[in-house]
């Protein structure tokens, strides 16, 4: 009925009631409140038109009755609608399920024209829709982050970042900030993004390893949760171009302390992460079967899981056998991992395979101290080693891999004044957000992804 007043014209006594966000105060029940939220669902009966509220703090179930259910901007309400609304905030009747139990009768609102959403055909439930191609979702982020799904996946990253932050804490590691332009590589130079520094070349960086060795010595154990950047030209549901990287480097300890350590802080993080009720409801809702990881992690050498694939006919890349020395590529990886189903430690790969830091294992020198951690459903998360701390050898691993060390004399330096028995590794934020949330695709868990042919938006 558009005679009846608008809800703006209604005097309103600005102090009261007091905001609340609308997930906080679950007990808040018999109070007069007032929300600001977007509407996420909408449901109109004869007398009554009842809205799920979203603020990113929860939801609300509001119901407009009388006057208001009648009222133009009510009527006419689109989804995604932002709305300011004041009422009472009740418990739901019996049998009635509502979010945190309660539901707020409202006896004002406000709609500001612009913040009206669009509706009909250009209505964002018309461009969102469950069928809608994965690479127009993508196109579409900005528009599918505000769904349940995609942004449940987020919170839960916000949460295990900061769960990260407070186990090394505990552990007494620094955190540091290394550089992300670079001029010397890491993990090959295959992966190397390359771009005009003022008159020189130099890199993003695919690892901030090499920095964080640097800070050991006045330092401590140090630990980074930076961007990486790999120019990977494969589409695979784990590889993206930009990549958050958590590394830490720890000083004076074995190759057995260093797995120690990460098994720990792994599980560590899982423990801090579900301690709270509303990131452990989200994980569980994401991915129904979540279980902690059995303690300890499996440990299995490289030559063991030569031997594990053959035994299983799961064949290399050229569709033969495997061999020692042969790289386990990501399927036959992946497989094993969901056969064994638990978390794996893989260590001791050979030289030849892998980065030319790593330590050799001195009881088999064709072999090095180095370990990737294989999750069931992604695989590797996690790729470690202790390094070399011999300058001598180090020189003679950058001839090996045709690496000029000059621009090196900062990491050989390391080596000349002053070496230690040390390690490390980096674990892909991305990918242990697909496992603990049993994403597909690493594109799912990082707000908005870039890999090989997207940049945008
Ligand atoms: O095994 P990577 O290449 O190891 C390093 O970079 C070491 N320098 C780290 C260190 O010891 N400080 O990468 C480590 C992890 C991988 O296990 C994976 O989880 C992730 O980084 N990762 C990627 N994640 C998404 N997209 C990519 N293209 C990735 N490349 C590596």
């Amino acid at each position: 009925d558009m005679s009846l007043p608008k809800a703006e014209k209604i005097k309103l006594d600005e102090t009261d009631p007091a905001k609340v966000k609308l997930g906080n105060g679950a007990d808040v029940k018999g109070t007069r409140v007032r929300v600001f939220g977007r509407v996420h669902r909408e449901r109109k009966q004869k007398e009554l038109v009842f809205i799920t509220l979203r603020d990113g703090y929860g939801f609300m179930q509001v119901i407009f009755s009388g006057i208001l259910a009648k009222s133009y901007d009510i009527l006419t309400l689109t989804r995604e609608t932002s709305i300011e609304v004041l009422g009472e905030l009740r418990e739901v009747p019996p049998g009635a399920k509502a979010p945190n139990n309660r539901e707020l009768h409202a006896d004002y609102f406000r709609i500001h024209d612009i913040w009206k959403a669009a509706g009909g055909e250009e209505a964002i439930t018309n461009r969102v829709s469950k069928d809608t191609e994965h690479a127009t979702l993508l196109d579409l982020r900005h528009l599918t982050l505000r769904g349940e799904h995609a942004s449940k996946v987020i919170i839960v990253r916000d949460a295990v970042e900061y769960a990260f932050n407070q186990v090394y804490r505990e552990l007494r590691l620094r955190k540091v900030s290394p550089p992300a332009l670079v001029q010397t590589q890491v993990e090959g130079g295959a992966t190397l993004f390359k771009f005009h520094y003022y008159n020189e070349e130099a890199f993003l960086t695919q690892s901030s390893q090499l920095y964080l060795e640097t800070c050991l010595p006045s330092m401590g154990d140090v630990y980074c949760i930076e961007k990486s950047f790999r120019a990977e030209k494969s589409l695979t549901r784990r590889h993206l171009a930009e990549y958050t990287h958590i590394e830490a480097e720890l000083d004076f300890i074995t190759f057995d302390d260093l797995l120690d350590h990460l098994e720990l802080v792994m599980c560590r993080v899982l423990e801090v992460t579900m301690a709270d009720p509303v990131i452990k409801q989200y994980i569980i809702d994401l991915n129904p079967e979540f279980q902690m990881p059995e303690r300890p992690f499996k440990r299995m050498k490289y030559s063991e899981a030569i031997d594990w694939l053959v035994e299983h006919n799961i064949p290399n890349e050229d569709g033969e056998p495997h061999n020692f020395g042969d790289d386990i590529a990501e399927a036959a990886e992946r497989r094993m991992t969901d056969i064994i189903n638990r978390p794996i430690f893989l260590t001791h790969f050979p030289v030849e395979i892998k980065a030319f830091y790593m330590q050799k294992d001195k009881e088999d020198l064709r072999v090095t101290e180095s370990v990737d951690c294989l999750m069931p459903g992604v695989g590797e998360i996690v790729g470690g080693s202790m390094r070399m701390d011999n300058n001598e050898e180090l020189l003679a691993a950058f001839a090996r891999e045709n690496i000029d060390p000059s621009a090196y004399y900062w990491y050989t330096d390391q080596r000349k004044y002053g070496s230690s028995p040390h390690g490390g590794y980096g674990l892909g934020l991305e990918r242990f957000l697909a496992w603990l949330c049993k994403q597909h695709t690493v594109r799912d868990c990082c707000l908005y992804p870039r890999y090989f042919g997207r940049c945008k938006p």
